[in-house]
């Protein structure tokens, strides 16, 4: 018997946050250990969408490795069978299902996704790769090649994924075989994840916009990497506002909001115990070298586990996954291969 799939992946396109970790990491590490004995859970990193936008090369293959190495550090088992850990371009099959499905997508579809039209807005169109063009169509290989049924991914990334069922659903009725297995809907995801509030870590110089990796000033930004002093002094300078009570309000405080969520997130425990311990108190500067002092702490803390990890045995994991994932993403694309006439 075959198990569903729970896939998703995350890119290495730059050093990872805490907003990364809390909202991306640490659930999917948690799910894998909570689900992999009724599903086969895919996590991959999806090295060949790094650079639909310019990155430093040199760079690429280690933050790859890195990134393997930060989800072991972050619990993740590695001697699991039904757990698969993998970097897609070592599956071949991802870049080849990518070309057949490109000529049955419309270039209309791909130009009315958001995330390709802010990615491109300031861009001149001849600095707008055709990569970051079609980055759905790879999305959709990554995700059809497994048969996955579950894709936990953020709200950026519902329109890709909404583009996956439509294109699966069209190969599928175009050749009038049960070609791709088609993935849930959004809803029906958020349901299975039970994420309908998504955490959402905001920049702390700016908390009205989300920390991120690719922002360009790193003064709101914790990244993983950060010393705890760097970290401390990132968290005692970021922007509040001038009410003087704590409170949870994400319209009038941003900036507190997002403090108590960071806290909160560090503790593992839920906001309202956070809130209760802090309401209305007033000294934002004590408020903050508590969150700072806990965020220092956190850091220093992961960062001695990822020392700890064994390379070796990550490297070794990533092997075997990837091999048996060329085994599997085979098998489907020469369906789709036999269904297009290039194979018999
Ligand atoms: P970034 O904006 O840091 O480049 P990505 O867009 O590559 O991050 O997102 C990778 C994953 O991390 C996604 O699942 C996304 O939901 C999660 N994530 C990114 N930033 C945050 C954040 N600030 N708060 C919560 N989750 C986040
Ligand atoms: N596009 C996703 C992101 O930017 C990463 C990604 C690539 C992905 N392929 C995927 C996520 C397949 C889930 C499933 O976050």
């Amino acid at each position: 018997m075959t198990k569903p799939v729970i896939l998703t992946g995350l890119r290495a396109n730059n050093n990872l946050t805490i907003g990364n970790y809390f909202g991306a990491i640490e659930p999917i590490v948690r799910m894998a250990r909570d689900k992999s004995v009724d599903y086969q859970i895919n996590m991959f990193i999806p090295d060949l969408h790094s650079f639909t936008t310019p990155i430093d090369h040199g760079e690429l293959y280690e933050q790859t490795l890195n990134n393997a190495r930060v989800y072991a550090a972050a619990g993740l088992p590695l001697d699991n069978n039904d757990i698969h850990l993998y970097r897609q371009s070592f599956v071949p099959a991802h870049s080849e299902m990518t070309w057949i499905l490109d000529c049955f997508t419309g270039i209309g579809e791909m130009g009315r996704m958001t995330q390709f039209k802010d990615k491109s807005s300031n861009a001149q169109d001849d600095r707008v790769s055709v990569g970051l063009f079609n980055y759905p169509v790879l999305m959709a290989s990554d995700i059809l090649l497994y048969d996955a049924t579950y894709v936990p991914v953020g709200d950026d990334q519902t329109q890709h994924l909404e583009f996956t069922r439509d294109i699966a659903e069209r190969i599928n009725q175009q050749f009038d075989q049960n070609i791709f297995t088609v993935p849930l809907a959004t809803k029906e995801q958020l349901a299975f994840f039970d994420a309908e509030h998504g955490l959402r870590i905001m920049d702390l110089a700016d908390p009205t916009k989300k920390m991120s990796k690719s922002t360009e000033s790193d003064r709101g930004v914790v990244f993983l990497t950060d010393s705890a002093e760097d970290a401390h002094k990132k968290i005692m300078s970021a922007t509040t506002d001038n009410l003087a009570s704590v409170a949870y309000d994400t319209t009038n405080q941003p900036g507190i909001s997002n403090l108590l969520e960071i806290l909160s997130q560090v503790r593992n425990q839920p906001l309202g115990t956070t809130l209760l311990e802090f309401q209305g108190m007033e000294r934002y500067g004590d408020f903050k070298r508590i969150v700072a002092d806990e965020v220092a702490a956190f850091l220093t803390q992961f960062q001695a586990q990822l020392a700890f990890v064994d390379g070796s045995a990550v490297e070794s994991k990533l092997l075997k996954s990837e091999a048996a994932m060329r085994d599997q993403a085979g098998k489907t694309l020469y369906r789709l291969q036999a269904a297009a006439g290039l194979r018999k």
